[in-house]
């Protein structure tokens, strides 16, 4: 047997995949990824692949970047790890003033862990003994958007809204206010813009009306829902609710998880629209796409109500064994040094421009319902009836065969449903882009029959 069978052999003994249905796994043999470098990745079978997705909406600067590891490795030799209770250490501290300094507004101590999750996680946790420290210990609920992906802790489902992932834990959850989801194309108040003045938005209100005296925070995906199929929200809906938030109390809270570090065309998708949140989550690309490590920011007033006396008991009592590890700190200070001697966010707009340009035959393809982009997000949703916007059957998995179509034009991607998902590093090049675009536009060819 040869090595690439073998390695498979031995995953189906031992491993368990994440959002996996073990028992169809490994269907069609998988790629055995084994190394990668800059935007590509290499299997054991020597072939490449354009990594279209950033490795699930991590990578940043390509694949094995030379300062990133040289700064894993500097880190390594001078201290692997240590704890952030009651000691501190150079790279958490330089990291957390990087972190305050880049993120927008009033945004000024950092709360460290190790995913997206457990970030949302702390934010929600932060927002609620808030209140219960500034005298309203009765607002003690969220409001959260139909279709929202938080994460997969249990207080993230609770306030993530994608029934399919979360139905099976309902007892376990906690109730969260649903604000409609702003999809304008299926918008689900039957309106359209711009006769609709965001109604959708306006929806917070309603819910503040009955329920406002309870409600604690608001969480949003600002302006991309990311996992519901890369939904983009109206120009003027996330700078409304902000605006909603701020009169009516209540604390915003941005997972910039998937959007933050450039993906949506700015540093962080709250710089879209001018918005300041009192709590921002950060993940995935926070090391480049290279550690685990992720960032709960809260603003000065949030962080004020959790200071008092030891036997006031205000404390954030939450940590992880490895809050603020020194290497995956090290890899974070140098992605954002590259940030900034790179320029990559002053070269992101013609890239942004050329997978726009590049996708827009994409659009008036007879079984592609919508190419919704933001910045290098995008989502090519597939329909099987463009007329009449009637979706496929869910069990011919489209969106699955398009991706893997796309594996014989050298591009790894990877679908939400039958949405065609692309995320490719802002290192891409603008001919990269250009691959890409049409290696997707050929998978879907392929796959319709078109
Ligand atoms: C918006 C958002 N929040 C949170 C998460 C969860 O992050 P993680 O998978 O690192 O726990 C994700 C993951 O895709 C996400 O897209």
């Amino acid at each position: 047997m040869d090595r690439t069978q073998e390695l498979i052999k031995q995953d189906v003994a031992n491993l368990w995949h994440p959002f996996t249905q073990m028992k169809l796994w490994p269907g069609e043999p998988p790629l055995v990824i084994e190394r990668g470098q800059g935007n590509y990745l290499y299997d054991t079978e020597g072939n490449r692949y354009f990594d279209g997705v950033s490795s699930l909406w991590v990578t940043v600067h390509g694949h094995g970047h030379p300062a990133i590891n040289q700064a894993i490795m500097d880190q390594v030799n001078q201290l692997d790890h240590s704890t952030l209770l009651g000691l501190t250490h150079p790279k958490a501290v330089e990291l957390a003033a990087e972190l305050v300094r880049v993120t927008p507004g009033e945004l000024s101590k950092v709360f460290y862990s190790e995913s997206g999750s457990t970030a949302v996680e702390i934010a929600l946790k932060i927002a609620f003994q808030f209140w219960q420290q500034s005298g309203r210990p009765e607002k003690k609920t969220f409001v959260a958007l139909s279709g929202a992906y938080h994460g997969d802790t249990l207080g993230a489902v609770s306030v993530g809204g994608m029934e399919l992932f979360h139905q099976a834990y309902g007892p376990l959850l906690f109730d969260v206010h649903r604000l409609p989801q702003p999809h304008c194309r299926r918008c689900p108040l039957g309106l359209g813009l711009p006769g609709c003045d965001l109604a959708c938005a306006e929806a917070l209100n309603d819910i503040l009306d009955q329920h406002g005296d309870e409600v604690c925070g608001l969480i949003i995906e600002p302006r991309v829902q990311g996992a519901a199929g890369m939904i983009i929200q109206p120009q003027g809906y996330l700078s409304r609710l902000a605006a909603i938030c701020r009169e009516r109390e209540v604390l915003l809270i941005a997972d910039e998880v998937a959007t933050g570090f450039g993906r949506t065309g700015l540093m962080f998708a709250c710089q879209l629209e001018g918005v300041q949140p009192d709590l921002m989550a950060l993940g995935k690309g926070l090391t480049g796409g290279t550690l685990p490590l992720a960032a709960t920011l809260a603003s000065d007033r949030v962080y004020q109500a959790f200071l008092g006396e030891f036997d006031e008991f205000k404390t954030f009592f939450h940590g992880h064994t490895y809050t603020g590890n020194p290497i995956a700190c090290a890899a974070a200070l140098a992605n954002l040094r590259i940030m900034q001697e790179d320029q990559v966010m002053t070269r992101l707009g013609q890239k942004v421009q050329r997978l726009s340009q590049e996708l827009r035959p994409l659009r008036r393809h007879p079984h592609v319902a919508e190419v919704r982009q933001q910045g290098l997000m995008v989502g090519v949703e597939l329909v099987q009836d463009k007329a009449a916007d009637r979706p496929y059957e869910p069990g011919l998995r489209m969106g699955h065969r398009v991706i893997m179509a796309a594996r014989n034009h050298g591009v790894i991607i990877r679908p939400l449903g039958d949405t065609v998902v692309l995320m490719p590093p802002l290192s891409s090049s603008l001919e990269e882009i250009s691959h890409l675009a049409d290696a997707v536009g050929r998978a879907i060819d392929e796959v319709t029959g078109s």
